[in-house]
């Protein structure tokens, strides 16, 4: 016997399936079947180079140099058993395991993790059945030995082995193939922030009527087409009819449906950012919108309803020109009074109401605009019915209102007042007036305009004149701002206004304050009166100062900790009329868009509205005066706004501010600039500089009383001291910040100084203090719906927990802070999230593992750099980082490592987080309840995998030349076979696979990268 072979080796356990079963049925003769595989399998051992180990009643340990041999050896010996003539006619069934590693040499064997784990592996086959590892698997390399193929069994958890393990069963001609699922603990089940069913659809609080056909026809082309937009004139149904599609096909979307409402939007250029808003996302680091949008949905299954497109319509195009073909599991339901004209839209042109057939007397109750306006009539009069003549009277009338659902209602609303027969009497007037003014009209247009203006003659001169002053809302609005807008007195009329069905029933906001809404087609009437009565730029004004009014009290309570919150949700119901308020104040009045952006800035930080709040106040600072307390202050948030997005700008726009006032008396806002300024310079790798002016900023800020601007200076103090690794001067400052009076300032800052210091307390062995200080910031983060925050608190904590070796816990927070990650779309998070997990691996020693996330972190952090959200110094560091692994690719071995990297190193970051996911998910040794994973063709698996790759279908289709609809249809059959509904999901199935080939690389290395020069160890800091 020559050496025992060195390095990376093989191993193969094998025992027999049911011995003792055997042992009973055989009897005497068990001691020759036993004889007689023992001979069998040696003789296969011999003839591939396998060293026998070990070998302990039915079963053997056996290592060979090479995993092809192994693997070649496994399948002759099976064979070998098959054929085999036994004692009794008791076939004996063997199951074999191999794992490759590199295990440590021990007296005259081995051993190590991956000894164990090979046992591990062997004892989860059934008898008869070969499993390998992926370790082995990639060993084996391609093509395989002849006439051998694998099947992948997806990732399992074993019994005291943390990492899930992937497992492949063998396959070769003339061996079994159908086996029970695995004896192991189960595959794991991770998700990304699922979210499924319809979310922002505001409650129905009318019956819907008719439109089965219509509801058919809408939800069949959703399945067919990437984008559907319903057509068709104001009133006729649009809206209405698209909640019910929406929650007609919710369960087909696993991330559910959502709705945008983007009738309030003005500013074309905010589109992505209320779409962003609608979908609850917090994106912080001020990238752009869109883009943080297309990484958000990549691998999301998502229907997005945008409603009242119109007046956007070529923003909602490019738009969804760019989402749709980066998002292939994103459909887009919109409505508009003309299609938009993206590629892959379908258009939908919605008809009237069905109306009774003339001439059929009776049967007109069973026409849908008949029902409705009994409907509606019913609900303005109970006593009313469809007896005598009014059933007649009502179908007239519903044909002369062309169907349109809106007319009917407005008609309806009238009943009460007027009877059904003086009410087409009167209707039959209006048509013959504007009969005369507006023959060219579409008959429909017509019809509405009829109702609209017949029913607003029925006003009195007060009620009018409210109607049109309330018209300037653009979204929902409180009765006390109509009052503001229409004068003291106008509550009567708005009241009037619901019972005419010419406005909507309050409906609370996300403030849980009621409000009230208009129709487009309604508000677009009133607001041309408001404009004939020349009253536009009055009632302008009088929403700007409401505005004002608003936006002022919010910041002032998210200047503190307590009044967060409300003063956020407040915000966030009033968006809609804020901007647009801000959009006229920027043309007509500069000195309000300067104070309405100034106090809207703590809430778009908040928000993650960064970019487009930077522009919007770019622009109101460019009207004011230079130098000027508001233009400083202006100054101070855009240096704000671009800290994390843009160093340099902000530095900037810091300097300015700290310029002006050059010979000036200090005030805060000087203390507070200064702070930031000292924050920027940190991050440009000045930190004496910076630890000078953060020094500067504190004295001032304290000086003038100011603990907003002491709590700034005494963060990024904490931050540079962190930078050059003096951990104890951090954690001097940020006590310090502890002892302001927290009530003082802003819970956002409060959060990030705590958070720091836990981190810093961490750094300096303090964990039960600084999991107390992380755990407040969570509490902190939760009460005010921060998800960023939370994220941030989490990530910490699990941070704290994996240098404490609570490894059970890193796991659970990690996972925790991934499922806001999906909500957030912040890509620093997962940069963050992926590096912490390479930690917990190596804690582990999963080191195939660790350089596997090691390997995917580094591609995460270009394609964010590429995106540019990062700077060239974030590059610079990477060698560094490589370092701690060197234990990792020692005790793996150059080719698994390479492996391992190559994985890594092809994942998206939609990959990686899921890749994340898997790693953390579950106790080890929770049993998880997935089913196995069927198997996929060969041409199955490419598809998985050009998806796991972040490729779309059109370009899918082009690596594969089959049409886009060939490979949507392929992927649906996947989908219905495996149950993997979202990109995420199919991404994870082809990481359970190892499918995930490095494409991504080539993806990069062909952007715009280039060699950083020098640099911070550090990634940069921003409180966001
Ligand atoms: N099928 C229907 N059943 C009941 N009410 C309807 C129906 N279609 C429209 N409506 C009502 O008609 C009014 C106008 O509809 P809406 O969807 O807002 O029109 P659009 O979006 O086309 O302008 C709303 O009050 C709506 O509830
Ligand atoms: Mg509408």
């Amino acid at each position: 016997m020559g050496e025992l072979p060195a390095g990376t080796i093989t191993m193969l356990f094998s025992d027999i399936e049911g011995s003792t079963v055997l042992l009973n049925a055989l009897g005497d003769r068990y001691g020759e079947a036993l004889s007689a595989q023992r001979a069998l399998l040696r003789a296969a051992f011999s003839s591939f180079g396998g060293r026998e180990m070990g070998t302990e009643g039915d079963s053997f340990f056996v290592v060979f140099g090479s995993a092809r041999d192994a693997v070649q050896c496994c399948v002759a010996a099976q064979r070998a058993l098959a054929a085999h003539d036994w004692p009794g006619g008791v076939p004996v069934r063997v199951r074999m395991g191999l794992h490759s590693g590199e295990p440590a040499r021990h007296e005259d064997g081995y051993i190590g993790l991956d000894v164990h784990r090979a046992a591990r592996i062997a004892a989860t086959a059934h008898g008869g059945q070969v499993v390998l590892s992926e370790a082995t698997r990639l060993l084996v390399g391609s093509p395989l030995p002849l006439g051998v193929s694998v099947r992948d069994l997806g990732f399992h958890r074993l019994k005291d082995i943390e990492a899930p393990e992937r497992i492949y069963q063998l396959a070769a001609t003339g061996l079994p193939e159908q086996f029970p699922p695995l004896k192991s603990l189960g595959p794991p089940v991770p998700t990304v922030g699922v979210t499924p069913g319809v979310h922002g659809f505001p409650a129905v609080l009318t019956s819907f009527v008719g439109r089965s056909v219509e509801l058919d026809e809408v939800a069949g082309l959703l399945a067919r087409y990437r984008m559907v937009t319903v057509t068709g004139p104001g009133g006729m149904g649009k809206t209405r009819l698209a909640g019910e599609v929406a929650r007609r096909v919710a369960g087909r979307f696993a991330d559910g449906v959502w709705l945008a409402e983007l009738a309030g939007v003005a500013d074309p250029g905010l589109v992505p950012a209320a779409v962003a808003a609608s979908l609850g996302m917090q994106q912080n680091g001020g990238g752009p919108v869109t883009e943080a949008l297309a990484e958000v949905l990549a691998a999301r299954q998502v229907l997005l309803v945008l409603d009242n497109c119109e007046h956007l319509i070529n923003a909602v195009a490019g738009l969804c020109g760019t989402l749709l073909p980066a998002a292939d599991d994103v459909r887009v339901l919109a409505t508009s009074r003309e299609p938009a004209g993206v590629g892959g839209e379908a258009r939908y042109r919605l008809p009237p109401l069905g109306l009774p057939e003339p001439g059929q007397d009776g049967a007109a109750g069973g026409s849908a605009a008949v029902a409705l306006f009994a409907d509606r009539a019913r609900q303005a009069d109970p006593h009313f019915t469809m007896g005598g003549a009014a059933g007649p009277a009502v179908e007239r009338l519903v044909s002369r209102l062309d169907g349109l659902p809106l007319a009917i209602e407005l008609a309806a609303a009238r009943v009460e007042a007027l009877g059904v027969g003086p009410l087409l009497e009167r209707l039959d007037d209006q048509f013959s007036l504007l009969a005369g003014t507006d023959r060219l009209a579409p008959a429909r247009h017509r019809s509405l305009a009829a109702a609209v203006e017949w029913s607003h003659q029925l006003l009195s001169e007060e009620q009018r004149r409210v109607f049109r002053r309330v018209s300037v809302f653009p979204g929902p609005f409180t009765l006390e701002a109509a009052e503001l807008v229409a004068g003291a007195g106008a509550a009567p009329a708005v009241l009037h206004l619901v019972n005419c069905s010419l406005i909507v029933p309050p409906r609370p906001g996300p403030d849980g304050r009621a409000r009230y809404l208009m129709f487009e087609t309604l508000r677009a009437y009133g607001a041309g009166r408001l404009a004939e009565a020349g009253e536009e730029p009055d009632a302008a004004a009088a929403l700007t100062r409401h505005a004002l009014q608003v936006a002022g009290q919010a910041a002032a309570g998210l200047d503190t900790r307590d009044g967060e919150l409300a003063a956020a949700q407040w915000l966030d119901a009033e968006d809609a009329s804020v901007h647009q308020a801000l959009g006229w104040a920027l043309e007509h009045d500069p000195e309000a868009a300067l104070r309405l952006a100034i106090a809207l800035a703590p809430w778009w930080l908040l928000r993650g509205r960064w970019a487009t709040g930077y522009q919007l106040l770019a622009a109101a600072a460019g009207h004011a005066g230079q130098d000027g307390p508001e233009w400083c202050t202006a100054q101070l948030w855009l240096g704000l706004l671009t800290a994390a997005s843009n160093v340099t700008t902000s530095f900037s726009h810091l300097t300015l501010v700290r310029d002006a006032f050059a010979g000036r008396a200090p005030a805060p806002v000087l203390a507070r600039a200064l702070a930031w300024r000292a924050g920027a310079l940190a991050n440009l790798g000045r930190v004496p500089e910076a630890a000078e002016e953060g020094r500067h900023a504190l004295a001032l800020a304290r000086e003038l009383g100011d603990p907003a601007g002491e709590a700034y200076a005494l963060y990024w103090l904490g931050i540079a001291a962190g930078y050059v690794g003096d951990f104890s001067g951090a954690e001097a400052w940020l006590r310090q910040a502890q002892r302001i009076d927290q009530a003082a300032i802003s819970g956002w800052i409060a959060r990030h100084c705590t958070i720091l210091l836990a981190e810093v307390l961490g750094e300096i062995g303090e964990a039960t203090e600084a999991r107390r200080y992380c755990a407040d910031a969570l509490a902190l983060a939760r009460e005010a719906g921060a998800l960023y925050d939370q994220a941030v608190s989490l990530l910490t904590m699990a941070q704290l927990d994996c240098s404490a070796g609570r490894l059970a816990e890193a796991r659970a927070h990690l996972r925790e802070t991934m499922e806001l990650y999906a909500q957030t779309g912040a890509s620093l998070l997962l940069i963050n999230c992926l590096e912490l997990c390479v930690d917990l691996c190596a804690a582990t020693r999963r080191w195939r593992e660790a350089i596997t996330v090691r390997a995917a972190w580094a591609a995460v952090r270009r394609a964010a750099w590429i995106r540019g959200e990062g700077q060239a110094d974030e590059l610079a560091s990477e060698e560094e980082f490589q370092k701690p692994l060197g234990q990792a690719r020692e005790a793996l071995g150059p080719s698994l490592a390479r492996a391992a990297e190559e994985r890594g190193g092809a994942m998206t970051p939609a990959a990686a987080a899921e890749y994340v996911l898997l790693l953390v998910t579950g106790e080890p040794g929770e049993p998880a309840a997935e089913p196995a994973r069927p198997r996929l063709s060969a041409r199955e698996r490419e598809l998985v995998t050009l998806v796991a790759q972040g490729r779309t279908n059109t370009q899918i289709a082009a690596q594969l030349s089959i049409s886009v609809r060939a490979v949507g249809s392929r992927l649906d059959r996947i989908r219905a076979r495996t149950g993997c509904q979202r990109r995420a999901d199919l991404t994870r199935l082809a990481l359970q696979a190892d499918l995930v080939l490095p494409a991504y690389r080539r993806a990069w290395a062909a952007g715009r990268w280039h060699a950083p020069a020098g640099g911070q160890p550090r990634t940069r800091r921003a409180v966001a």
